[in-house]
């Protein structure tokens, strides 16, 4: 009886063992930053409402700036841009950002940004959601792609942006290029 329990333990324990293996193999994937599984080239034109201009802006300010130093902080902008494959604001957008960004850095331009880019065309239908900070300062800015839905069900990944053009306060467009590690 007693070897029976015992044999029955140690059945028991490389049970475990075995279980315990699989889960940190099924856990730890290699991501290569080199080969996301999907990767396109998409640019953000964001043309702010000045008061005027309400047939062409896509995006206002909901809350002004505050006193806290000199460049924004607090100013929130609330935004539905058009994306499109090249540079050129009136080439057809293959899919909106929808989404707001706000500044939050008393020393310098710097933001923070969360939106979701919505395809609805025979090609792509499906949201990307990114979020993350925005350093305006330096050169390239990696955003986290949280999640997706439709023709990008659960993926996650990186969007690195970096700005294209900057007309004053009226317009600025940005490239993203987004790369996706996880494809279902
Ligand atoms: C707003 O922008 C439009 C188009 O960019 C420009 O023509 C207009 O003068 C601007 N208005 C103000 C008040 O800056
Ligand atoms: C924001 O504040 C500035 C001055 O600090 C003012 O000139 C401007 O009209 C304000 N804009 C809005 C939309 O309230
Ligand atoms: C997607 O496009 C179709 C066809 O143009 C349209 O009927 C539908 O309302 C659109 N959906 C969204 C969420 O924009
Ligand atoms: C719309 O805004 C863009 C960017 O500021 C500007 O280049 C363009 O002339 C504007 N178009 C109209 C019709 O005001």
């Amino acid at each position: 009886m007693g070897r029976i329990v015992y044999k029955y333990v140690i059945f028991i324990f490389f049970s475990l063992l075995i279980l315990n293996s699989f889960f940190i193999i099924a856990h730890s994937k290699n991501l290569d930053e080199k080969k996301p599984c999907k990767r396109f080239v998409l640019y953000y034109h964001d043309i702010l409402f000045n008061g005027t201009n309400a047939a062409n802006a896509t995006s206002a300010r909901v809350t002004n700036h505050t006193k806290l130093g000199n460049f924004n902080y607090g100013m929130l902008v609330v935004f539905n841009d058009p994306m499109t494959k090249d540079h050129h604001l009136l080439s057809p957008p293959v899919a909106r950002a929808q989404g707001f960004y706000f500044y939050d850095m008393k020393t310098e331009y710097n933001a923070w940004f969360s939106y979701t880019l919505i395809f609805n065309s025979t090609q792509h239908k499906g949201t990307i959601n990114i979020m993350g900070a925005d350093l305006i300062s330096e050169e390239t800015r990696d955003l986290s792609v949280v999640g997706g839905t439709g023709d990008f069900f659960m993926t996650r990944g990186i969007a690195t942006i970096r700005g294209d053009a900057i007309q004053g306060f009226d317009y600025f467009r940005l490239q993203m290029d987004i790369k996706l590690y996880e494809c279902y």
